[in-house]
């Protein structure tokens, strides 16, 4: 029970909830629920009922299909939303045989913590790069080392407070707990990427309903991340403005009949579509949806080529590009089109795993994943079990204590880290 794990992504076209557990090396969704939200605008809650009604659907979907019961979750918050510091920490060892402890490590990577960032501004997430022990760099575990001076290289994940509040608001308003805020791609990266792209460098490209989110990893480590307010359903509402149609209908034939490229349209055909004003019908031509398609996937392309180049890393991304989310992925020729456009490597990810392969998956199966390398638990119930809520006090109590035992501490945190990143 105690190494499952549940995640959402609170996405700007649906919530998903994914259960998941590792058992004998191997990762398992156990259930998946996704509801459709109108409470998120370009990746920033705007309206937290909405998202909460969202939240409940996508929870109680997913604790349907895998009988057990969420009590509390890890989610994400977009990349391009949360600044990256690079900052270092440093402590004199304490014991008096200089053994490296875990104390020594959590007291580093408090050490790292202190930065001044501004008031409207709040730490979420802190992930260690690497430790120096007394200058010697590159360690992923220092505990058991000796030495006098432990130093470590940490990123840290720094978000608007106001985007933080909302996101935990939401959460807890759906009755549940937040177990952590996991910076977008870093979960995304840990399903879809594998570890010799992030060493040798590459871009993750999660092009989403209304973001689109540039993440370079590279030596193993989230270099940069930018979000530019484009996605899937931009090409939708041109369909819809330009024909005259119905968003609904905008997006049935984008999924049915799109392509990414005008030059695909051999036979033009006429589709015969519901005008808007419900009188009549219209006459749609393939190709006119294609060209419409066409433009805005080229500005898409152009704006993702632009932020990379601006990045700096576009000439060194030797693992090239991966591109994920719902937003492209599912248009007939768009790989080739792509390949056509970037002259670097790029193929397309998505989560390998029963349940969950499809690009839209990506965010919330990735953060269940990396919550389970990091061996970080969410309380997830048995649905024959007794919740922590039937519980007596007294039992409650030790029952929270059995849970708190489970977890294990902060320094396994940071070793399962750096098992992944190096
Ligand atoms: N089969 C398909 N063909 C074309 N487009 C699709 C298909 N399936 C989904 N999409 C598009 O994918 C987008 C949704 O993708 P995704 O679920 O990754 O977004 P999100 O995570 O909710 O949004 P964001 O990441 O921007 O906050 C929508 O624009 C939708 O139209
Ligand atoms: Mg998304």
């Amino acid at each position: 029970m105690s190494n499952v794990v549940a995640s959402l992504d609170i996405g700007s076209s649906k919530v998903c909830a994914t259960i998941a557990e590792i058992n004998k090396n191997q990762f398992n969704v156990l259930g998946v629920g996704t509801s459709e939200c109108k409470g998120v605008k370009k990746g920033i809650i705007v309206d937290i009922d909405s998202t909460v009604q969202a939240i409940k659907s996508a929870v109680k979907q997913a604790e349907h299909m895998s009988n057990r019961e969420i009590k509390s979750v890890y989610t994400n918050i977009c990349g391009g939303y949360s600044t990256v510091y690079k900052n270092r920490g440093v402590i004199a060892v304490s014991r008096e045989d200089k053994e490296i402890t875990s104390e020594d490590v959590e007291r580093v990577i408090d050490a790292a913590k202190v930065i001044a960032i501004p008031a409207d501004k709040q730490i979420v997430d802190i992930i260690p790069e690497q430790f120096i022990v007394d200058g010697y760099d590159g360690i992923r575990d220092p505990v058991g080392m000796v030495g006098v001076r432990l130093e470590v290289e940490a990123n840290l994940i720094v978000a608007s407070c106001t985007t933080v509040q909302n996101i935990i608001r939401s959460v807890q308003k759906s009755d549940l707990q937040v177990d952590g805020i996991i910076i977008e791609p870093m979960g995304t990266s840990t399903i879809v990427l594998n570890e010799d792209e992030k060493e040798l460098g590459v871009a993750l490209i999660d092009v989403g309903a209304e973001t689109t989110d540039i993440s370079i990893f590279k030596k193993g480590c989230l270099n940069y991340t930018k979000v530019i307010p484009v996605g899937g359903n931009n090409i939708t509402n041109d369909i819809s403005i330009v024909c005259k149609i119905s968003s609904q209908d905008a997006e049935k034939i984008k999924r049915q009949y799109g392509v990414a490229n005008s030059n695909l349209i051999k036979n033009d055909e006429i589709l015969k579509i519901p005008d808007l004003a419900g009188k009549g019908q219209k006459e749609l031509h393939l190709l006119d949806i294609a060209k419409i398609m066409d433009a805005r996937i080229s500005e898409m392309l152009y704006l993702i080529k632009e932020q990379l180049e601006a990045s700096g890393e576009y000439e060194k991304l030797s693992a090239g590009i991966v591109i994920t989310g719902g937003g492209l992925f599912s248009i007939k020729g768009m790989l080739e089109n792509c390949q056509n456009y970037f002259d670097i490597p790029i193929r397309f990810g998505y989560p390998n795993y029963i349940g969950v392969a499809n690009p839209v998956y990506s965010a919330s199966s990735g953060i269940a994943l990396y919550a389970l390398k990091q061996k970080r638990y969410s309380t997830v119930l048995n649905k024959s079990s007794k919740s922590y809520n039937d519980y007596d006090d007294d039992t409650y109590e030790e029952k929270k204590e059995e849970n708190t035992k489970s977890r294990p501490d902060f320094i396994e945190k940071v070793k399962e880290f750096f098992a992944d990143f190096f």
